[in-house]
C-alpha cells in the first residue's frame, strides 16, 4: 500500500517523485509533516486496554518486533488480505497523502489485540494509552549504530528528509535534527516512564542479537504468553534477520518510498557497524558529547560493542 506511485504525480507520462519532506521544530521536537498532519485525529485516538504498542527511535529494530509480536499473537492465522507487516502492524502518526493514515488503518483492522507501532517521544504519546493502561514494548539500540542505521535509512527513504554527507548528518543527530527529535531524549524519556509505569517493557537490540531465546521469555512473560517450545523455535527462526530479509512480508520490497538500489531496508542487522563508518575523530567527539547528554539519566546501554 505504501507506493511510491501512490506518492508521485505524472508529469506527461513520466513518474515525478514529491520532494523530500522538511524538518521543522514541532512543539521542541523536530518532526516532517508526514508524521504531524494527522496530530489531532492522533492525540484524540481511543485506545483499548488490549492494545500492545511498539515504541522505539527509528532503526532500533522495530520491524524486528513487530513481527515478533505478530508471529506470537497470529502466526499464520492473520487474515490473508493482510500481506505486509505494514498493514498488520500499523504506524499510528504515520499520514503521507494517498495512503490510509496509520488512524484509518488501525481503525479498521481486524485482527486483536491491535499490535500499533510508533516513533513518538514519550511526551507525545495520546493519553488515551495512559488511560487504558495499555501494554508498552519499547525497544532501544545503541546511538552509534541507530545513527548510521539511520543515515542509510534516510538515504533510500523518499518520505525522509535528505540526509547530506554522513559528517553533516552525524552531527544533526548529535544536534537532535532528526525526526522524532534527539536520539537522547527519547530513549531516556521513556527509560523515565517505565519507573513509574509497571506495563513498559524496556528491551535493547543488543540483547536479541546475544541471546534470543531469552529475549523472547522475557518478552512472553511480559506479555502473559506461554508458547511451547516448537512455537518458540518457529517465531524465532522466522524472525530470523535472513529469513526476514527473504520475506516479502518484513523486507518492504513492494514499499516503493524505498529505494533498493540505494541500501536494503535489511541492511546489516549487525551490532558495531558503526566502526565501519566513524573516524576516531568522529567518535571521540561523539563519546564526550554523549556523556554529557546521558549523564543524568540511569539508563545504561552496555559498552562492549
Ligand atoms: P541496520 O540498518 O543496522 O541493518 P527499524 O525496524 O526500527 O527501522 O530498524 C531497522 C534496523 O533493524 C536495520 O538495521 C535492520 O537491518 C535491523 N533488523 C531488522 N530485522 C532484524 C533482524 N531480524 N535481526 C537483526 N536486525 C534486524
Amino acid at each position: 500500500p505504501h507506493t511510491l506511485h501512490s506518492l508521485c504525480s505524472c508529469v506527461s507520462g513520466q513518474m515525478e517523485l514529491p520532494p523530500r519532506p522538511k524538518l521543522f521544530d514541532f512543539h521542541g521536537v523536530y518532526m516532517t509533516n508526514y508524521f504531524t498532519d494527522n496530530w489531532d485525529n492522533v492525540q484524540n485516538f481511543q485506545a483499548r486496554p488490549n492494545d500492545i504498542i511498539i515504541a522505539t527511535y527509528p532503526k532500533a529494530g522495530t520491524t524486528w518486533v513487530s513481527y515478533i509480536l505478530d508471529q506470537l499473537y497470529f502466526g499464520q492465522s492473520a487474515p490473508e488480505s493482510l500481506t505486509t507487516l505494514t498493514e498488520r502492524v500499523p504506524f499510528l502518526e504515520m499520514n503521507i497523502p494517498l495512503i490510509p493514515s496509520g488512524v484509518e488503518t488501525l481503525d479498521k483492522l481486524p485482527t486483536s489485540p491491535r499490535l500499533i507501532k510508533t516513533h513518538l517521544p514519550v511526551q507525545f504519546m495520546p493519553r488515551s494509552f495512559w488511560e487504558q493502561d495499555c501494554r508498552v514494548v519499547y525497544v532501544a539500540r545503541n546511538a552509534k549504530d541507530s545513527v548510521v542505521s539511520y543515515f542509510h535509512f534516510d538515504r533510500m527513504n523518499m518520505a525522509q528528509p535528505e540526509p547530506g554527507d554522513w559528517n553533516n548528518f552525524l552531527q544533526r543527530f548529535m544536534d537532535g535534527k532528526m525526526v522524532f527529535g534527539p536520539w537522547y531524549d527519547h530513549v531516556t524519556g521513556w527509560w523515565e516512564k517505565k519507573q513509574t509505569h509497571s506495563k513498559i517493557h524496556y528491551m535493547f537490540y543488543e540483547d536479541m542479537i546475544e541471546d534470543m531465546g531469552r529475549e523472547l521469555d522475557g518478552l512472553c512473560s511480559f506479555l502473559g504468553l506461554s508458547p511451547s517450545e516448537e512455537e518458540k523455535e518457529r517465531v524465532i527462526e522466522g524472525c530470523h534477520f535472513d529469513n526476514m530479509k527473504n520475506n516479502s512480508m518484513t523486507n518492504y520490497s513492494t514499499d516503493l518510498v524505498m529505494d533498493f538500489n540505494i541500501s536494503p531496508f535489511m541492511r546489516k542487522g549487525k551490532v558495531g557497524d558503526w566502526k565501519n563508518h566513524f573516524t576516531v575523530a568522529q567518535s571521540e567527539q561523539f563519546d564526550e558529547d554523549y556523556q554529557k547528554k546521558m549523564n543524568n539519566s540511569q539508563l545504561r546501554f552496555r559498552s562492549t560493542f
